[in-house]
This record gives structure tokens, C-alpha cells and sequence, in this order.
């Protein structure tokens, strides 16, 4: 069995998805972007951010491969499963994450995308890992929480497919 840590409660998740969606709100007035969200793990987060959004944007999805683990396949090749079926060139699209962790997913993700002509392309991700050095800050134009070392599930994230419908963050702090 796995102990969960309480990290992040829901309250403050809502609080912080809100203030997001107000910004996006802000800056896409107008402009029909196109939120892409990036499977599995952020499906919780669109769903949240999107309907509070003043204007309803266009949804897509992406997925890349997975890694399991992380650490243990440290040196496997983001691959995509599951592509967009939209047309991108030209859009102005805004990628969902929800968690940017060694930033590799991202950074795969933002060459994948430029390749396809996009007007413009942000990062909206609800958790960044940032450690010393790494620039995963700089990936991100709209972030929910920074956070630091651990295991995080609940909220779309998950450990071995589990968790992902917990409606709050919590760190995993038993056996994976
Ligand atoms: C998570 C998350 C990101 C990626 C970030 O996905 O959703 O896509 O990891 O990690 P990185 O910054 O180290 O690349 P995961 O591989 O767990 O798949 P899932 O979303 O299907 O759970």
C-alpha cells in the first residue's frame, strides 16, 4: 500500500486554476486558440481550466509516450502516440501539462509543435519541478505550483495508473 502525503488541497488548486483561466482569458481574447492538452495525465487540469474560460476554446490532445518510472528508462525517446487531429498551422495553441518534471516531454513537445506552423505556442502547466540549474521555468508561460522532490499523484497524475481521480495533489510517500 501506498501513503499519501496530502500536498496541495483542493481549495488551492481551484484558487490557483481560476486565477489561470482569468490570465488566459486575458490574453486569448479574441484570438480562437486551440488548448492542447497532453494525455493522460492532463486531462483533469483541461477540464477545469477550459470551462472557466471566458471564451470556449477549441480542444485537442496529444499523447506522448510515457516513461513508467522515471529514472528507471532515464535514456528512452519521447515518441507520439496519439497525435492532434486538428490542423495547427496557424493556430495560436496553448499546450496543458500537468506536471513539467525533467522538462524532456516538454521540450520534444515544443519542437513537435514549431514544426507545424503554429501562429504562436505557450505552455500552461499546473505543477513545474524546478531543481537548481534547470530550465523549466523558462518552458512555462502559465504555471499553477512550483514544486520540489517527490512522487505527486491525484489530479490526473498517477503512479501505475492509479490515483489520477483524486481531487487533490498528494505526494506518494509508502512503496511505489
Ligand atoms: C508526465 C506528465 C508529462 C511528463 C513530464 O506524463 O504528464 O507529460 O510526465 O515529465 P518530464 O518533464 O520528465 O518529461 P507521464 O509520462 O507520467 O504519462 P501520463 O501523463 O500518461 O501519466
Amino acid at each position: 500500500m501506498d501513503a499519501l502525503r496530502r500536498l496541495i488541497p483542493q481549495r488551492a488548486i481551484q484558487r490557483r486554476v481560476r486565477a489561470l483561466a482569468a490570465e488566459l482569458s486575458r490574453d486569448y481574447r479574441g484570438r480562437s486558440p486551440l488548448f492542447l492538452g497532453v494525455l493522460k495525465g492532463a486531462y483533469v487540469f483541461l477540464a477545469d481550466l477550459t470551462r472557466r474560460l471566458d471564451e470556449p476554446p477549441e480542444i485537442d490532445f496529444i499523447q506522448p509516450s510515457s516513461y513508467g518510472l522515471k529514472g528507471t528508462v532515464a535514456s528512452r525517446r519521447v515518441k507520439v502516440l496519439l497525435h492532434p487531429t486538428a490542423d495547427l498551422q496557424g493556430r495560436h495553441i496553448v499546450v496543458v501539462e500537468d506536471i513539467v518534471d525533467t522538462g524532456r516531454t516538454l521540450r520534444f513537445l515544443r519542437r513537435y509543435l514549431a514544426r507545424r506552423g503554429p501562429a504562436s505556442l505557450r505552455v500552461c502547466a499546473l505543477l513545474v519541478r524546478t531543481h537548481a540549474g534547470n530550465e523549466n521555468e523558462r518552458l512555462v508561460d502559465y504555471r499553477g505550483f512550483t514544486v520540489g522532490e517527490g512522487w505527486l499523484v491525484g489530479y490526473g497524475l498517477d503512479c501505475s495508473e492509479r490515483y489520477r481521480a483524486l481531487p487533490e495533489i498528494y505526494v506518494v510517500e509508502g512503496e511505489q
